[in-house]
């Protein structure tokens, strides 16, 4: 075994805690048939964000960044019978592939992948869902993050949890010289953050399959706090 420690241990979690199945299995097959890139969160990430969807007894999830699916499977089976998650993406064929996942995980009635830039997206979803969304999950472009939370905001309630993953990106984020576009894009989201009054947030790093990285988790506040 050459794999580092958290690899290792991200393996054994996955193993023992059962962490994935056949259709799970088929929907990243599917992603590197399609010859997409292999960056959706891993097994324990997504039984996080899923357990994170269930105990917040979420009806209506957002995703933004949806590639194949992946993380969208996890969420959409977090909700109830009747409930809906949007998920937003920019690619088309990573729309194609994502829709063929989800309609294979039998989550066709409750899961709409929305093609387009989400920031043209996101507009037209406040007339219909804002104050709407219970769960929240930013995984889209990385410059855009500042932006995309604000949305989240808008179109979440009172209680609402937002995630935001890719926050550390190897540490780079405490790394104020750092001219990488996802990096400036992650300190400006967390400058954002500090005086943000809607919200009450943390930041949690994270080590696994995936490497060193993070995610930082929002709850939008009852009332703006003094
Ligand atoms: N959430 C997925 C991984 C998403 S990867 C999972 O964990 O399974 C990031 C995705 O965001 C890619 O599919 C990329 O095409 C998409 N993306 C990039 N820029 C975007 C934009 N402006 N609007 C919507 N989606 C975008
Ligand atoms: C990248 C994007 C992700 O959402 C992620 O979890 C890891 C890597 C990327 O664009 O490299
Ligand atoms: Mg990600």
């Amino acid at each position: 075994m050459t794999d580092d420690p958290w690899t290792a241990v991200d393996t054994y979690f996955e193993e023992k805690l059962l962490l994935s199945d056949p259709v799970l299995e088929e929907a990243l097959r599917a992603s590197r048939a399609a010859g997409l890139p292999s960056i959706q969160v891993s097994p324990s990430q997504g039984k996080l964000l899923h357990l994170l969807a269930k105990a917040q007894g979420a009806r209506t999830i957002l995703e933004l960044g949806t590639l194949a699916g992946y993380s969208t499977i996890w969420l959409g089976r977090a909700l109830p019978k009747d409930g809906r998650l949007l998920t937003l993406e920019v690619d088309p064929k990573h729309a194609e592939v994502a829709r063929a996942n989800v309609a294979r995980a039998g989550l066709e009635s409750k899961v709409e992948v929305l093609l387009g830039p989400a920031l043209e997206t996101l507009p037209k979803l406040l007339s219909e869902h804002r104050d709407s969304f219970d769960f929240v999950f930013l995984d889209a472009d990385k410059p855009n993050t500042r932006a995309y939370f604000d949305w989240a905001v808008r179109l979440s309630r009172p209680g609402s949890l937002i995630v935001v993953d890719n926050v550390v990106r190897k540490g780079e984020l405490a790394n104020t010289a750092s001219d990488d576009p996802n990096v400036r894009g992650m300190r400006a989201f967390l400058e954002a953050l500090a005086s943000d009054r809607r919200v009450s947030a943390t930041g949690i790093q994270t080590v696994g399959t995936k490497g060193y990285d993070g995610f930082v988790l929002a709850r939008v506040l009852d009332a703006p706090e003094e």
